[in-house]
């Protein structure tokens, strides 16, 4: 039977890579067999894209490019990862992946969802993730907590409207497929999030059987 196919949302600092691995533990005591990534990456040549993708210093990328770029690393992750993994039954939890390109070349640069759409139907034709955690929470609080880490990349250096946009996006996202999409309040502290994250889980975990 094809594993699920579990992605990780949110804008910058909203704790999705704090909260990979205590989700990949909850699922590997549940009994599944679980494949963790990200997005962009995941594989050898897509953390090479990823590398031109956060590079700041590829401050001439054309919006096109930087959304061509996003899928062709995606192209060779399902290829070469994703697709095999759910094959072989194995459940895949993405930090990040298909929404993001939504809410950040869409919402955030401004491309029209229908070219997204267009290529996500070319690269994934009818695969979809089964289950999406946003972890959602105000951009200020996101970016302050990410501004505590490293130097900023390419995205991180962007401006306040471009992340409200990137926000307002993945929740309008969630609020067209509410079937599939699971609203965290990411603005809490640690603990009370991984309270609401073990909550869905186990939910969709009796459900999947
Ligand atoms: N609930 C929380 N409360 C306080 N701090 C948090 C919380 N979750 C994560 N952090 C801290 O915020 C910072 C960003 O978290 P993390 O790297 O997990 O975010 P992210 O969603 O992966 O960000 P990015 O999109 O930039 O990869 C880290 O320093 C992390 O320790
Ligand atoms: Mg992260």
């Amino acid at each position: 039977m094809r594993g699920r196919f579990i992605t990780l949302e949110g804008g910058e600092g909203a704790g999705k890579s704090s909260n990979l691995e205590h989700i990949q533990r909850r699922l590997s005591a549940a009994g599944k067999q679980v494949v963790r990534t990200r997005e962009p990456g995941g594989t050898a040549l897509g953390e090479t894209l990823r590398g031109l993708l956060l590079d700041r210093s590829q401050s001439v990328m054309s919006d096109d490019t930087e959304l061509l770029l996003m899928f062709a690393a995606r192209a060779q992750h399902l290829a070469e990862l994703i697709r095999p993994a759910l094959a072989r039954g194995d459940w895949v939890l993405c930090d990040r992946f298909t929404d993001a390109t939504y809410a950040y070349q869409g919402g955030g640069r401004g491309i029209d969802g229908g070219r997204i759409r267009l290529l996500e139907q070319w690269v994934q034709q009818d695969l979809r993730p089964d289950l999406t955690l946003l972890l959602d929470l105000p951009v200020e609080q996101g970016l302050q907590r990410a501004g505590e880490r490293s130097d900023p990349d390419r995205f991180e250096q962007e401006q306040a409207g471009f992340f409200l946009r990137v926000r307002a996006a993945y929740r309008e996202r969630a609020r067209q497929e509410p079937e599939r999409f699971r609203i965290i309040d990411a603005s809490q502290p640690l603990p009370a999030v991984q309270a609401q994250i073990d909550h869905v889980l186990d939910a969709y975990l009796a459900g999947a059987n």
